[in-house]
């Protein structure tokens, strides 16, 4: 079906991640560069329910492209999940002369862009999220940086864990993905790393890497885990954290650990050169995608090219982790 957009809306939705404001300026600006008009939804997907919603002149989006967060707020919205939500938001969007909409965020926000959708709102997804867990894209804005900071955190840690003959065990996010862990592994030379999508054996991946390790020298160690290990595996295994994994690797090889969690702060921070490009690059496709009248497509990375494939097909497409890059991780951390 072909759609006649004029108005597009946008908002930012789920887990906020840098670069969302450099897609949102993107789109913004491109579309007033091509004579449509854009509104800015304020707090995701409770935002349009509320109507908290306002035009977006080219001024409004100056001095946002290096930010981090995103400008116009972004939250979970449980009530979206329901119909009842979505026949909200269907109204808002009438309500306020939006004819298409784009929806930054994650999986979660794609599912109710793909409801709006049904009811007969183009929706465009723009993935965003550092997690980089979207099955669709190769890459999610906001990766780039979240690993970066996680790089520089994890720099830190091994100073001190060098002077002090240390293992620092090191959580990043990634509830079911293990993106960042790997990545941040490769880049700080972990001895070892556990993610959600790979089964692991405590003794074999951690402890006889380390005993193994020492014996040819080595004398400090990071050990990395996806938050979604220590909340999940870890827990069926006999309630383990970060905390008590370090512990255990100081129990079982003699080396001294602490456990460092980095939270949040992998969220914030100004965009890499790479997520704002590629933000830009999206949130342009993006509008390009609703002047031709396209609707219902998540916006995707395949290899250096920009894509776009269908919110019902994107939804269901499961992501995997790159073995190619976990066999490198492992072959070179010995
Ligand atoms: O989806 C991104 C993410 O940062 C996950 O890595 C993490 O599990 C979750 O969001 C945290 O969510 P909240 O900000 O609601 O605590």
């Amino acid at each position: 079906m072909e759609y006649n957009v004029k108005t597009i809306g946008i908002l930012t939705s789920g887990g906020d991640a840098p670069g969302m404001n450099a897609a949102v300026r993107a789109v913004t600006r491109a579309a007033l560069f091509h004579g449509m008009n854009v509104k800015g939804i304020y707090k995701g997907f409770n935002g349009l329910m509320g109507g908290n919603i306002k035009n977006l002149s080219l001024r409004d989006v100056s001095g946002v492209l290096e930010r981090g967060g995103t400008f116009l707020y972004s939250a979970r919205c449980p009530e979206f999940i329901e119909d009842a939500g979505v026949e909200k938001g269907k109204i808002a969007c009438k309500k306020a002369g939006i004819d298409g909409l784009v929806v930054c965020g994650g999986d979660g926000s794609f599912r109710g862009a793909r409801d709006l959708s049904l009811k007969g709102i183009p929706c465009i997804c723009i993935p965003c999220t550092i997690d980089n867990d979207i099955a669709a894209t190769d890459y999610c804005i906001g990766y780039d940086t979240a690993v970066n900071t996680v790089v520089d955190n994890i720099d830190k840690l091994r100073d001190t864990s060098q002077s002090h003959d240390r293992c620092s065990v090191v959580e990043v996010m990634g509830r079911h993905c293990g993106d960042i862990a790997l990545r941040s592994a490769i880049c700080e030379g972990a001895v070892s790393f556990l993610v959600p999508e790979l089964e692991y054996d405590l003794e074999r991946d951690v402890i006889t890497k380390m005993r193994t390790t020492l014996g040819t020298g080595k004398s400090h160690f990071i050990v990395i885990v996806a938050e979604g290990v220590t909340n999940l595996r870890f827990d069926d295994k006999g309630n383990m954290d970060a905390a008590q994994l370090a512990a255990y690797i100081q129990e079982k090889t003699g080396v001294e650990a602490r456990a460092t969690v980095i939270g949040h702060v992998q969220r914030g921070g100004k965009p890499s050169a790479r997520d704002r490009v590629i933000a830009s690059e999206m949130g342009h496709y993006a509008v390009e995608l609703l002047r031709k009248g396209i609707g219902n497509r998540i916006v995707a990375r395949r290899g250096s090219e920009i894509i776009d494939v269908d919110i019902l097909e994107g939804l269901e497409m499961k992501k995997t982790i790159d073995m190619d890059l976990v066999r490198v991780a492992n072959e070179i951390s010995i």
